[in-house]
C-alpha cells in the first residue's frame, strides 16, 4: 500500500473540517492525488449508520451500541473507500477516525479506552493512520463557535453537556502521549489562517 492515511481529530468546533479542505486544495496544487472523506460516513452505508447514531431523537442509545455502530461504519468506510484509495497511491484526508471512538466512547462515555480499542481492532485489522493531526482547543471555545454557526447540523453528541466535551478533550491529551509517533497536536486557538499554515507545514514535513 503506497498511499498515505492522514486523520484529523479534535473536539467540536476546532476547525478541522475547514482546515482539511484547505490542505486538500494545497496538496492537489502541489501535484498529489488526494481524497477527502469523513467519519462516521463518507460512503452510502456509513452515512446511513451516521444518521442512526447522530439522530437527536435517539437519546435511548446505549454507549456500547454507539461504539459498535461507529466501528461498523468505520469498517465499511475503510474497506470501500480508504483502502482502495491508499492502494491507488493516493493521500487520504479523513475527518475523524479511531481516536474519536477512543476519546468519545472509550473515555468520555466511560466504556474504557482499551475495550473500545479492541472492538475497533476487529474493524480495522491494524490499519492505523500514518499521521494524525490533533486540533487542540478548549471545548468551551469550540462549543461557542459551533453555536454561532447556524449552517452546521446539531447532532445528538452536540447535545451533551460541557463536562462530556471536557472529558473528550482530556482523552485526546492522553492519546497524544500514548501514540506520540503518530499524533501531532496543533494549537487550534490561533486564528484560522495560522492554523492552516501550521497544519500544512506539519503535513509537508511528514511527506519529506
Ligand atoms: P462530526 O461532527 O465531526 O462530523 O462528528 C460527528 C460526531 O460523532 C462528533 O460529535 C464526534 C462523534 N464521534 C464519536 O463519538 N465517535 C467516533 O468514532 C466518531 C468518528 C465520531
Amino acid at each position: 500500500m503506497s498511499g498515505l492515511f492522514i486523520t484529523f481529530e479534535g473536539v467540536e468546533g476546532a476547525g478541522k473540517t475547514t482546515v482539511l479542505k484547505y490542505i486538500a486544495d494545497q496538496m492537489e496544487l502541489s501535484g498529489y492525488e488526494v481524497i477527502t472523506t469523513r467519519e462516521p460516513g463518507g460512503i452510502e452505508i456509513a452515512e446511513k449508520i451516521r444518521e442512526i447514531i447522530l439522530d437527536t431523537k435517539h437519546t435511548a442509545m446505549d454507549g456500547r451500541t454507539e461504539a459498535l455502530l461507529y466501528a461498523a461504519a468505520r469498517r465499511q468506510h475503510l474497506v470501500e473507500r480508504v483502502i482502495p484509495a491508499l492502494e491507488a497511491g493516493k493521500i487520504v484526508l479523513c475527518d475523524r477516525f479511531i481516536d474519536s471512538s477512543l476519546a468519545y466512547q472509550g473515555y468520555a462515555r466511560g466504556i474504557g479506552v482499551d475495550e473500545v480499542f479492541q472492538i475497533n481492532q476487529f474493524a480495522i485489522e491494524d490499519r492505523m493512520p500514518d499521521l494524525t493531526i490533533l486540533f487542540e482547543l478548549d471545548p468551551q471555545v469550540g462549543l461557542e463557535r459551533i453555536h454561532d454557526n447556524q449552517s452546521r447540523e446539531q447532532n445528538r453528541l452536540d447535545l451533551e453537556k460541557l463536562d462530556f466535551h471536557q472529558k473528550v478533550y482530556e482523552a485526546y491529551k492522553h492519546l497524544k502521549t500514548r501514540f506520540p509517533e503518530r499524533i501531532t497536536a496543533i494549537d487550534a486557538n490561533q486564528d484560522l489562517s495560522h492554523v492552516k499554515q501550521v497544519c500544512e507545514k506539519t503535513i509537508k514535513g511528514f511527506l519529506k
